[in-house]
């Protein structure tokens, strides 16, 4: 039983690390690669869906406050993050830090659980970006057959010449009068276009990290620019005509509508728990620590750099949005393309749609390969078997795991609301947050002899205010949610007693030196 409990020694890990040789991943990402995969991950259809979607149900104009809220748990967080990806610069982020101070069990749940992070929240940003890319083609006149437009189940409307989510135009339908059961109908079965979006992503990664590095670092640019232009014309609008922005902003709290979540403080609570997806990612960066050249200084600059520069980048986004229009209006498939047409810019809607087309990308592209990378390092530890560690002769990369992971959430982006995908994301994301947290505490006490190249600042304060802010934002995510995520963790177990427990290797030596 014991056993259940064994720990992987650092020393260990560190070893199985360096047995690189010719069948170990390439070692080719320098910190300014490392910066850019954190923002390729983190900059996505959080800041381009989900805060649109969450200030129009949960927040309001505060949802500037929710950021706040949820960019302190990140930060508590991340240098939780950053002290073990210097300390263990190995593949399998969260999943290899629980293997090495929790034990066996721990870190199997955590490695479970970290595909609803990566694999879940691909699915969720591949939602997005299918959203985004059917507004951009109904621009111009282009639809497909509606049943492939969205996921099974979501009633549609023929609003203006355009195929919309029922829920989404009902405002605007309601608003000019017209009763929306007169207008053409029809029911979505399956989004075509995000599962397309997560099989050319699967392809890219199977093909080999040093491509898709490159490829990142030059979306990367886009995908920043494209926020930098939003922030700049809404900026330089609203100080133009600040009686727009006096009039959405007011009131910054709408008031509580009965509910709990529904606007006023856990509002503010929800919509921090669900914009929370918006700065998932800089922990990916730790994923690729086998992959960095020079992990012990590179990993915390990879990792609270994006962090930090994201999150300046949310409070104004998030500020400008909700200035430029009324909250009420925001919950579209490209609230930000909405937002800067509101200032009139006839390109601006544009610009800003092929950005996002772009700038999804990369965030699926992050996403998948952390994911691929976990179940690697995963079966490496004998948890599941071979085949999901077995690496390319040629491209070098684990290209069984990538595909079979593609092949799975492929079917979640087309099948699974974007909803549910982005609460699930965010639930398990919060709790391998909360484990790595402890897992920093628990090794300063027991380890404290261990080199740390970086050194989370306040311990035990920063790790207990990581988790403290971590559990709240799970507590405000609704109990479905919760539902799902033990769902999900029976599952896990279930899997881990059917297989890890008789394959492990750390076990199976424990317990031949019990025995
Ligand atoms: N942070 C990533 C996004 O917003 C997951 O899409």
């Amino acid at each position: 039983m014991s056993t259940l409990f064994a720990t992987k020694p650092i020393d260990r890990l560190l070893a199985d690390a360096g047995q690189d040789g010719r069948h170990g991943l390439r070692r080719s990402l320098g910190p300014i690669n490392l910066i850019s995969l954190g923002i390729g991950a983190i900059i996505g259809a959080g800041i381009f869906v989900f805060t649109g979607t969450a200030a129009a149900q949960f927040a309001g104009p505060a949802i500037v406050i929710s950021f706040l809220l949820a960019g302190a748990g990140c930060a508590f967080a991340g240098l939780c993050y950053a002290e073990f990806a210097s300390l263990i610069p190995i593949a399998g982020s969260a999943y290899t830090y629980g293997y090495a101070t929790l034990g066996e069990l721990v870190a199997w749940i955590i490695g479970w659980d970290l595909i609803l992070e990566y694999a879940f929240g691909a699915a969720g940003v591949a939602a997005g970006w299918s959203g985004n890319l059917q507004s951009l083609l109904q621009d111009y006149g282009y639809h497909l057959p509606p049943a492939l437009m969205a996921t099974p189940g979501t009633p549609l409307v023929l609003w203006h010449g355009r195929w919309e989510i029922l829920g989404s135009v009902q405002p605007a339908i309601l608003a000019a009068g017209v009763d929306p059961a007169v207008l053409p109908h029809a029911t979505g079965a399956f989004d075509l276009l995000a599962c397309l979006a997560i099989a050319f992503v699967t392809a890219i990664l199977v093909l080999g990290i040093r491509e898709s590095a490159n490829l990142n670092t030059g979306i990367v640019a886009v995908k920043v620019g494209t926020v930098l232009i939003f922030i700049a014309v809404v900026g330089v609008f609203l100080l133009r005509h600040p009686g727009v922005a006096i009039r959405n902003w007011h009131p910054f709290i709408p008031p509580n509508a009965g509910a709990f979540g529904d606007y006023g403080w856990s509002g503010i609570g929800r919509g921090a728990a669900v914009i929370f997806f918006a700065y998932i990612g800089f922990d990916a960066v730790s994923t690729a620590a086998q992959e960095a050249r020079n992990p012990q200084r590179d990993m915390p600059v990879g990792i609270l750099g994006s962090l930090a520069i994201c999150t300046v980048l949310y409070l104004l986004m998030g500020a400008l949005l909700t200035g430029v229009v009324k909250y009420t209006q925001l919950n579209v498939a490209a609230p930000v393309a909405l937002g800067i047409d509101a200032t009139g810019i006839a390109w601006g809607s544009l610009v800003v749609k092929i950005g996002t087309f772009a700038g999804l990308g990369t965030t699926m592209l992050v996403m998948l390969m952390g994911q691929s990378r976990v179940l690697f390092t995963m079966s490496r530890d004998g948890l599941l078997p071979a085949w999901c560690g077995r690496v390319h002769p040629r491209f070098r990369t684990p290209w069984i795991s990538s595909i079979v992971v593609g092949l799975f959430v492929g079917l979640f982006a087309a099948l699974v609301p974007i909803g549910v995908l982005g609460q699930l994301t965010n639930i398990g994301t919060l709790l391998a947050f909360i484990i790595v947290c402890a897992g920093v505490w628990v090794l300063r006490v027991r380890r404290p002899d261990l080199p740390r190249a970086f050194r989370t600042p306040w311990v035990p304060f920063v790790p207990i205010a990581g988790i403290v802010i971590s559990l709240l934002l799970m507590l405000s995510l609704p109990i479905d949610t919760w539902l799902r995520l033990f769902a999900w963790l029976a599952i896990g177990l279930v899997v881990y007693w059917q297989y890890g427990r008789w394959h492990s290797r750390v076990r199976g030596e424990a317990e031949r030196s019990v025995t």
